[in-house]
């Protein structure tokens, strides 16, 4: 596998993509990119300036205004400090108060674009995991190994509530299980690279299985050599949906 090897971990939230794409990272001595943070700073600052929501132009302004930047920092439990022009806000961005407006803001085209771009900066020298939702279909199209992390609505909520209890957030069961619901609805049904699973993209379940297993998965398909080691199970096919909108998991 050469070093500017690229691989893309996409899937909802709680399916386990930060924590499998730091360790990959970790294990290939790759950067790991959490573009999700990225929306989360931008949407922290949103939240502090009081910024439109209904107002494209503005958010994409403040946007381009703002100064996020992700450094790798391998001894935290999230692998990255995030800055927001200069402050740091790696905490303050896991806010479930952010949680709730996050979704908003990464609907805005305008918004996305400007996110898009930087992103693709940021991976440009290759040798990286990138994580988010749409790593795989706008970021890096061509991206030598893409992942589709999933894992049952259940498990995905009971992370999220593990991740804010520890955080000291009094949350209830209920409102997390609500909050995830409705982040998903969100990001799947958006107009603008909604969360999907690209034709290409090799879908891990991470319920039940604990972090090394799957990495050491993943690590074989891109020793492997990524796209070009596909396992006939996994050829080619429709773009799908996500299977957990309301009505039901949807087992392909
Ligand atoms: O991965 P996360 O939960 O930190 O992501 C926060 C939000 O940002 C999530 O609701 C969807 C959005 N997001 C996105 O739209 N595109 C990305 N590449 C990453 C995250």
């Amino acid at each position: 596998m050469n070093h500017r090897f690229r691989i893309a971990i996409d899937g909802p939230a709680g399916a386990g993509k930060s924590t499998v794409a730091r360790r990959l990272a970790q294990r290939l001595g790759f950067l790991y990119i959490d573009t999700g943070a990225m929306y989360r700073a931008l949407t922290l600052k949103a939240l502090e300036v009081g910024a439109r929501w209904d107002d494209p132009e503005a958010l994409a302004q403040l946007a381009r205004e703002s100064r996020i930047e992700l450094v790798p920092a391998p001894e935290t439990s999230r692998g990255i400090r995030v800055f927001l022009d200069g402050r740091e806000v790696t905490e303050a961005v896991r806010a479930p108060e952010v949680g709730r407006h996050v979704s908003k803001l990464a609907a805005v085209p305008q918004v996305r674009e400007v996110m898009v771009e930087q992103q693709r900066a940021l991976a440009a020298q290759g040798g990286v995991v990138m994580d988010g939702r749409d790593v795989g279909s706008v970021i890096l199209p061509d991206a030598e190994l893409k992942i589709f992390l999933t894992a049952t609505p259940e498990e995905r909520a009971r992370r999220r509530w593990l991740e804010l209890q520890a955080q000291g957030y009094a949350v209830t069961w209920d409102e997390v299980v609500r909050d995830v619901t409705e982040r998903d609805r969100l990001d799947a049904t958006r107009t603008t690279a909604p969360l999907r699973k690209m034709p290409d993209a090799i879908e891990v379940e991470t319920t039940g299985r604990d972090v090394e297993t799957v990495v050491e998965e993943i690590l074989r398909l891109a020793r492997g050599g990524g796209r070009h080691a596909l396992p006939d199970a996994q050829t080619p096919g429709e773009a799908s949906p996500l299977g957990f909108l309301p009505g039901g998991p949807d087992r392909r």
